[in-house]
């Protein structure tokens, strides 16, 4: 521990310019002479992957490898994830890495993201709850998290060089609130900027990203570090707002020397960005600890969350769970080669991987056939699959993507598995129509080429080093399948909001579809989907009851009862609908959720607080999120698309969302504004201007200044044009007062 600012008033200018990048791939400059050392940062974000050179691709340390994001978000379990994150924070601290780079919690627009499965859901209040899950743990073990990449990162396509144009309220509601709500309520000690541009200018080094918006809005107090490679102007970049440039050795730090001499970089700026590193590097000593990692209890830990991610997507006439008395196929290449993780920055070594073959092996006999050599299935696999299928009673066939279609680095080129894997189902299913298809995917896929052939299906993403284990766990019914979808299955990809505008031009992304993505889109445009946001099925039947609202705690209680025959657990959604907004809305958004288990005929009531936002959105031009009275729909359910039980609330707010029409606005604007709508309605009167005019219905179309034009060549006269101008402006300036 030191003390930073005397620390810092020892610096030489060159001393403080090289603390703002890195030493090298993974490390912070240190400062020799006082003895400060250089701290190492290293890949997560499902544990840590800390390279065993300088090379950015270098194999990496062995490490507890847990599920990707996407999985840990369908989990719904933060309290799991917390103990999840703790974990990965002690063997941090095992290796001396001071700051893990995740977790990342950028937005979904397209399944087709090729990093989808490092972020956690198109829902930007789940992924903010499990971000800062995810956050406490890590944190609580002395180990800084790096949220990222702020902001704007929800392609990899040109992700070096495109633009993505974002309005305020998009920007704001889907894809900052995941950073703002980690941000309130478990700051991270770090934060990453995206490669990208935004509205024009590179994250890096935009003064509205990282002032505006971390500094001045979110009141981000911790250090900002580049994506690797992502500065383009690094005075640029210092000047508004990134303290930290990585990776190292710092190359280019005369520009900063030039930007000082000019004027352009404050010696306060400099003194500022400097004092950022110092104080990370002394958390970071400060919170250094020896520990002895248990590492089978990490191992289990990866396999029950991998466990209880699995979403049973669907499970005709009992497929599932399975007897050990049965005879069982299982065919697939994954089931002895796991796929287990994504692609890219995140590759981690296992310390102890699971196959499901060895996981299920154990528990029946198997008659075992591979299927496929990634996404190719030769004649010989294929008739091997078939002859295996056709002895057994049950089959259970293990299928996905590979890293050549989904990974860091570039988007996926459609929604579907190859080819070959279609073919291979639709032969196996041929042959025994008992067939339980297990999807290793990061992201959502097609499942329509298949649906009709296949009764059963788990979705077991990129499981991590337990995942085998966890699956033989889930089919036999061990673990009762508790997992939900983070993220909508739609048909068809042609169905996706995006799907005419991803992945953009040479040089831009629109985000077109604002703040219709994933179910906000699909349950607004009430398309059907292949399995709903939230969705997941259970060995267990669940019900509600008893909803109801506390206003002054602003609380929803209700009571859940476990019907079924077996122990689990369900998760509980609460959407809100609002019933007349200023500002349009999606038609509900989730804003609270429980994972709560229960033992066959138990029957719980439960609590779930509504946070700050649950009633409000962005108003742009109040530049805040805002609450607008009216009248509520509380949604309770198991998906987006399954309500069980509805209650109308009434909320009351004093804030005015409505921007006051202005002199250049349309009579409509004018007349649909209670506020402006006397005053004009009043002069509208005195002329005995009515619907009964034929020139009414085009009239109300009119803008102001065209109205005053238009009045005289509608029977009146120059000066009755003058009085309503007159009369407008006058009355106009006062409420504008009053506003
Ligand atoms: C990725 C980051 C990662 C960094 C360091 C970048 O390419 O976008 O997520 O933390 O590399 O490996």
């Amino acid at each position: 521990m030191f003390d930073v600012a005397t620390t810092l008033a020892q610096l030489s200018t060159e001393e403080k310019i090289r603390l703002l990048c890195g030493k090298d791939a993974w490390h912070l400059h240190g400062i020799e002479r006082l003895g400060i050392p250089a701290i190492t940062l290293t890949d997560g974000p499902h544990g840590v992957r800390l390279s065993e050179s300088q090379a950015l691709d270098g194999s990496a340390k062995p490490a507890t490898v847990f599920p990707v994001e996407a999985a840990m978000a369908a989990s719904w379990n933060p309290d799991l994830l917390e103990q999840v994150a703790a974990a990965i924070g002690e063997e941090c601290q095992s290796m001396d890495v001071g700051v893990l780079l995740g977790p990342g919690v950028n937005g979904k627009r397209t399944p087709l993201g090729g990093r989808n499965f490092e972020y956690f859901s198109e829902d930007p209040f789940l992924s903010g709850a499990m971000a800062s899950a995810f956050v406490r743990g890590l944190q609580s073990r002395g180990v800084g998290a790096c949220l990222k990449h702020f902001a704007g990162n929800e392609q990899e396509t040109r992700r070096f060089l495109v633009n993505a144009e974002i309005d305020e309220r998009t920007l704001q509601e889907l894809y900052i609130e995941p950073f703002a709500k980690v941000i309130r309520e478990n700051p991270p000690w770090t934060m990453m900027g995206a490669y990208n541009a935004v509205n024009g200018v590179y994250a890096c080094q935009s003064s509205d990203l990282l002032h505006r918006i971390l500094r001045e809005q979110l009141s981000f107090d911790g250090l900002i570090m580049s994506d690797w490679v992502a500065v383009k102007d690094k005075a640029a970049s210092h000047i508004n707002g990134l303290d930290l440039e990585m990776p190292g050795p710092g190359e280019r730090d005369a520009e900063l020397h030039t930007a000082l001499a000019d004027g352009r970089l404050s010696e306060a700026e400099l003194n500022n960005r400097a004092s950022r590193v110092l104080t990370l590097i002394n958390q970071v000593m400060d919170q250094n600890r020896t520990v002895t990692v248990e590492w089978p209890a990490h191992h289990e830990l990866a396999t029950q969350l991998a466990a209880e991610s699995t979403v049973l997507l669907k499970n005709e006439s009992h497929q599932l769970p399975l007897s050990p008395n049965q005879r069982l196929a299982v065919i697939g290449d994954f089931a002895q080669n796991p796929r287990f993780q994504g692609g890219g920055s995140s590759h981690m070594t296992p310390r102890q991987l699971n196959t499901a073959l060895s996981a299920i092996g154990q528990r029946t006999e198997v008659i075992f056939a591979e299927g496929y050599t990634e996404t190719r299935v030769s004649q010989e696999q294929l008739d091997a699959a078939v002859q295996a299928a056709t002895e057994a009673d049950r089959v259970v066939l293990l299928t996905g993507t590979t890293d050549s279609m989904e990974s860091e680095g570039f988007d996926r080129a459609d929604m579907k598995l190859a080819p070959d894997h279609l073919m291979l189902i639709s032969a196996v299913a041929d042959a025994n129509p008992n067939i339980t298809l297990v999807l290793h995917t990061g992201s959502a896929i097609e499942t329509r080429q298949f649906e009709h052939q296949v009764p059963a299906m788990l979705q077991a993403w990129l499981s991590g080093e337990g995942g085998g284990e966890a699956l033989a766990r889930v089919l036999f019914g061990e673990a009762n399948p508790s997992g939900k979808l983070s993220e909508t299955f739609p048909v068809r990809l042609e169905h996706n909001p995006t799907f005419e505008t991803f992945p953009g031009t040479k040089t831009t992304v629109s985000y077109q579809e604002g703040l219709f993505t994933g179910y906000r889109y699909y349950d607004t445009k009430a398309l059907p989907v292949q399995y709903p946001f939230g969705h997941g099925l259970s060995y267990s039947q669940f019900t509600l009851a008893d909803l109801t609202y506390h206003p002054e705690a602003r609380q929803v209680s209700f009571s859940i009862t476990n019907q079924g025959p077996a122990e689990g657990a369900e998760v509980v959604q609460l959407y809100i609908h609002d019933e007349a907004s200023t500002y349009r809305r999606p038609v509900h958004e989730l804003k609270a959720f429980r994972k709560i288990r229960l033992v066959p005929g138990e029957k719980r009531t439960v609590n779930l607080q509504l946070d700050a936002h649950a009633f409000a959105y962005f108003v742009p031009h109040l530049e805040r999120f805002a609450e607008e009275s009216g009248r509520f729909e509380l949604r309770l359910g198991f998906s987006s698309r399954d309500i069980r039980q509805t209650r109308w609330i009434s909320i009351e707010s004093d804030t005015d969302v409505r921007l006051l029409p202005t002199l250049d606005d349309t009579v409509h604007d004018w007349l649909a504004d209670s506020r402006t709508a006397p005053i004009l309605q009043n002069e509208l009167d005195r002329l005995q201007f009515t619907e009964a005019n034929p020139m009414y219905g085009i009239a109300l179309g009119f803008p102001i200044p065209q109205l005053i034009q238009f009045i005289p060549h509608m029977g009146y006269s120059e000066q009755d044009a003058r009085d309503v101008l007159d009369t407008l402006e006058q009355q106009w300036q006062q409420i504008k007062t009053l506003d």
